[in-house]
This record gives structure tokens, sequence and C-alpha cells, in this order.
């Protein structure tokens, strides 16, 4: 999509006219009322959060990707920076320093010299399979480095780009954060469907369940292993991503249930389905209109097409926004934008099923930043 340029209009540069009474510094900016005053130290209390954030992010980054935390909960009786650093062949300086930001961010705790991960992390940062887990969002925010860079050369040209072009850092860490919506789909989503989990359970003929866009495949694992009479079929654009999948289902002894094919969605040739998932995929589909047409036409009679996605508040509910949910969300749609699409707000999957032709639409909110809308064939 390209924007019409709008002409630069350079500011008028030009000096008062000599002789002129041009005003001074302090005519021209009035002191501030006690409101402007008030309303300043609230935003620059504000800016002061956002540059800890930015350092607690880049703490997080690195302490999941050298071992740092996991390290220190191995060792619940604490241990020096000294000690950590050893432990893991680690600069000692720089050991030194992450400890301390670590510590002034609340993520470590220091006793008698000896720092302890803090109480309450172990799950969201070394536990990839809890529902709490945020360990996979802290690594992508900080894969995002590249994408920051690409931002800043193309925010003016409006140039797109493809995860195929970013390091595999990119896609193996939103690999890792949307673990969590694989499980929340397993433990409540599924059931909100009506029918949904006594299908997937059944013993019957077994079931084919297609995965859309199934990234490297962790979703396709954990599925198949808890729908162990079900034959799996995912389908993936990005080469890179296709491989991933293909090994981690080797390594899981599945492939005689699962497998995974690189395709793009719009060439529209899937397999005849019983259940067909998109996660978090759809939203970035050029081409939506078509690619549900497909899936409606792969799909069985009283198929089920699931949709999880990210719930984008709509124009009229913007303040939406500004809750720690809606500025994460607000966040990814630079990277989306990057990929030349943005997230939707969930009335748009539901109408695109209605228009569709599929029966019984409805949607259930799995989280802030998580909602499942399905409909029948
Ligand atoms: C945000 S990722 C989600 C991957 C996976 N479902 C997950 O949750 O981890 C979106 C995926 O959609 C794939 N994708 C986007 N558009 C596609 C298209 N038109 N055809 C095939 N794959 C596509 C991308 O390659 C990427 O792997």
């Amino acid at each position: 999509m390209t924007v019409p340029a709008t002409p630069d209009t350079p500011p008028s540069t030009s000096p008062p006219a000599p002789g002129r009474d041009a005003p001074t510094a302090s005519q021209a900016a009035s002191p501030p009322t006690p409101e402007e005053r008030e309303a300043t130290s609230r935003q620059l209390l504000r800016l002061q959060e956002y540059a800890a954030g930015f350092f607690g992010v880049w703490t997080l980054d690195l302490g999941l990707r050298h071992g740092l935390f996991a390290a220190l909960a191995r060792h619940p009786e604490g241990l020096s920076a000294e000690f950590l650093a050893r432990e893991l062949d680690l600069d000692r300086m720089y050991v030194s320093i992450w400890c301390n930001a670590a510590y002034s961010e609340e993520l470590v705790e220091y006793r008698e010299g000896k720092f302890f991960l803090a109480p309450g992390l172990h799950a969201p940062l070394l536990e990839p399979d809890s529902p709490v887990y945020f360990g996979g969002t802290a690594k992508f925010l900080g894969a995002l480095r590249d994408a920051w860079g690409f931002l800043d050369q193309h925010v003016r040209d409006g140039e797109h780009s493809w995860w195929d072009q970013f390091p595999p850092e990119l896609s193996s860490s939103q690999a890792d954060s949307s673990r969590t919506f694989y499980t929340r789909l397993l433990r409540k989503g599924f059931a909100q469907v009506p029918g949904l989990m006594e299908r997937l359970g059944g013993s019957g003929t077994p079931l084919t369940f297609v995965e859309l866009a199934c990234g490297r495949g962790a979703g396709l694992v954990r599925l198949a292993k808890a729908f162990p009479h079900a034959r799996f079929h995912g389908i993936e654009g990005d080469e890179g991503s296709v491989k991933a999948a293909q090994e981690a289902i080797a390594k899981e002894g599945l492939s005689d249930r699962v497998v995974v094919e690189q395709k793009t969605l719009e060439t529209g040739s899937f397999p005849a389905a019983d259940v067909v998932l998109m996660n978090i995929a759809l939203h970035e589909v050029q081409d939506k209109e078509g690619v549900v047409r497909h899936v409606v036409r792969a799909l069985r009679p009283k198929g089920t097409f699931l949709i999880s996605e990210f719930p984008f508040p709509e124009w009229e509910e913007l303040p939406r926004l500004r809750t720690p949910a809606g500025r994460v969300m607000a966040g990814v749609q630079y990277l989306e934008g990057i990929l030349d699409d943005q997230l939707l707000p969930p009335v748009q999957f539901m109408n695109l099923l209605r228009r569709s032709g599929m029966r019984e639409v409805s949607s259930a909110e799995l989280a802030p930043i998580h909602i499942l809308v399905w409909g029948t064939k």
C-alpha cells in the first residue's frame, strides 16, 4: 500500500526585520501555570518509567538469552556476581552490571553478597508451558532490534519486509512468545467451542486438524500430544520456519501423524479438514477473503474454523489502547506495519466468517490480548 507523499514545506527561517520588536525568550514563553507544571511533572515521571522499562527489557533479554536467570534458579542458596559469571563463563564486569540492573528492576533479590531469582518469576521466565510464561515475549522484544532499524530506514519511503528478511531469531522468539496462545487454546479456548473437545478427544475415525501459518511447529507439537487420535497437517509460507517445524516434529517422534509443507496460503490447496486453526496469523494474510473461502471449501460438513488472534480495539474503543494489553498491541503494530499488515478488531474476523457462509459464528476472550473466533461449516 502506498500513501501519497505530502510535499514538505520548510519552516520559515527568516529572522524578524531589523528594528522590529523581536520577542525576547522570557517574553515568548509565559511562565507555566500550576496545572501546566503539574502536567509536566506527571509526563516526566512517565518518560522516566519508559526509560526504566526500556532497560528492564534489555535486562530480561540478556538474562534469558545467556542463562543468568536459569543459573540463579539452579542455585536457591544464591550466587555472588563473580560466581554467576564463572558458572556461565561470562565477563565478570558485565555480569556485575547485569546483577545491579536486575536488582534495581526487582528481577533478582540481594542478601549478604549473593543474588537470588526474585519470588514469583520462575514460571513467567523459565517455564515455557506455563500459562503465565513471559520469557518468549521478553526475547521477542529484544529480537525486534533489527525491525526497529528497518523502520528507522523506511519510515519515509514506506517499504515493507517479510519474516525471511530478518535473522531467524525474530521468528524463533516469536514462536516462543506465542506459546502462551497455544497454552490458552488448550487449557480453555477449545472448550468454549461446542462439541470441539469431544470430537478432538474421540477415538473413532481420526480427525484431520489443519494449522495454517503454523510457524515453527511448536503449536502442532503441543496439539498432537494433546490429541493423540487426530492427524495434523501444517502449512507455512516461510521456508526457515517449515524446516524448524519439521525438525521439531521429527525430534518428538510425531512424523507419522504430523506433516508440514511449505506453501503460500493464497494458493488455497488445503487438505480436507475437520478443524482448521490459524493462530495469530490471519491478520498477516494479504487476501483474507480468498483464504477464508479456501478454508471453507476444505472443511468437511460441520467442520470448525478457529481463528486465534489479538483483539485490536475498534476506533470507537480507542481508549482501550491505554491499558497494558492495549499498549502491547499498539506496539506490535510496528512489526505488523513492516510486514504490510495490521492487527484487526475481532468483529472483522467474525464478519469474514459470516460472509463466507459459516454458521454459529462466535467468539470468546481468553486474555486481554487474546480472542478466539470460530464458525461451523
Ligand atoms: C505471527 S506468525 C504465527 C506463527 C504460528 N502460528 C505461531 O503462533 O507461532 C505468522 C506466520 O504466518 C505466516 N504467514 C503469513 N502470511 C502467510 C501466507 N500468505 N502464506 C503462508 N504463511 C503465511 C508467517 O510466515 C508466520 O510464520
